[in-house]
């Protein structure tokens, strides 16, 4: 693991840590990333994988409070679960099913995930928010003290220079894992599915997760887990015990377009034409 410093296209400085070719966050647990294949995986955990900002948080939130049965009103974040992040002390501490997350491939994570065929919620968001909601994230994070502009850093990001890497590489290699794991209880979740119809995909979610709370209790959910009260709920700033500054921005699809120049959305379409050739996935950009 080694401290390095990243320069986006303008010469901003990101500072970050390098591990096994892989750029992390500069507040990451060091000791739990490099140790991370070593964390003892019960064959009824639950793990949420996603690239960053693609609402990992609101299928967090969600997945707990269809777990506990009721509603929560804690601005716990899901960094307690997280498995690159949390002590893992305080991980093996968890009580049974744990509730799992994380923002890296298969092939980095614990085997055990593979063989005890551990339940996986893998959830999408089109690259285009997700670079913009990353860039605005960053910004806010006293720990990179990034000053950089949205034009010097848009690039970067979608060719994988900062921390986590290509949203690319991260999809195309989880496709590749479901195509080799046929066997793994694999649901996909889409951000954009979720905006248009938060009750249709809670419903898939609670099937999934084999809690069955019903229409009553998704309903009063949705509502519950919405931007607004998530929100609002998650008001501290403090990193240990709540929600990092910037993590509930503006939750819509489409803000892309208030973002991207014309230059840059034509680039980044060759870009993703070119990367996505040979993926079926259907990612949505817009809402109609
Ligand atoms: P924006 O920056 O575009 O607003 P993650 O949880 O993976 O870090 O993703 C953060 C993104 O999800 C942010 O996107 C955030 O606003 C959005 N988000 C968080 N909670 C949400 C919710 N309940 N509903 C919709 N979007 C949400």
């Amino acid at each position: 693991m080694s401290r390095i410093t990243v320069l986006d296209a303008g010469g901003d400085a990101l500072p970050m840590f390098q591990y096994q070719g892989q750029n992390y966050p500069n507040y990451a647990n060091t000791e739990s990333i490099v140790n991370i294949h070593k964390i003892p995986i019960r064959e009824d955990d639950i793990i949420i994988c996603a690239f960053p900002k693609s609402g990992t948080h609101w299928v967090w939130e969600a997945s707990r409070m269809l777990l506990a049965g009721h509603l929560i009103n804690d601005a716990v974040e899901k960094g307690v679960g997280m498995l690159e992040y949390a002590p893992h002390d305080d991980i093996q501490g968890m009580s049974s099913p744990r509730l799992l997350n994380t923002h890296f491939n298969l092939s980095r994570l614990p085997l055990d995930i593979v063989k005890k065929r551990c339940r996986i919620v893998y959830l999408l968001r089109n690259p285009k928010d997700v670079a913009v909601s990353y860039y605005n994230f960053i910004l806010k994070l006293p720990y990179y003290n990034y000053k950089g502009k949205w034009e010097n850093f848009m690039k970067y990001q979608v060719l994988g220079k900062f921390s986590y890497g290509s949203w690319f590489d991260f999809v195309l290699d989880w496709e590749e894992e479901k195509r080799k794991h046929p066997e793994l209880p694999i649901l996909t979740l889409h951000y954009e599915d979720m905006k248009e119809n938060s009750l249709r995909e809670l419903r898939k979610l609670d099937k999934f997760l084999g809690t069955d709370r019903g229409d009553g209790f998704l309903f009063e959910l949705c509502e519950h887990t919405s931007f607004a009260g998530m929100n609002t709920r998650k008001t501290t700033t403090s990193p240990e015990d709540g929600a990092f500054q910037g993590t509930y921005r503006k939750g819509v699809v489409g803000d892309w377009k208030n973002w991207f120049t014309p230059e840059q959305n034509e680039w980044f379409d060759k870009y993703y034409a070119e990367r996505m050739k040979d993926c079926d996935l259907n990612i949505r950009f817009t809402l109609p």
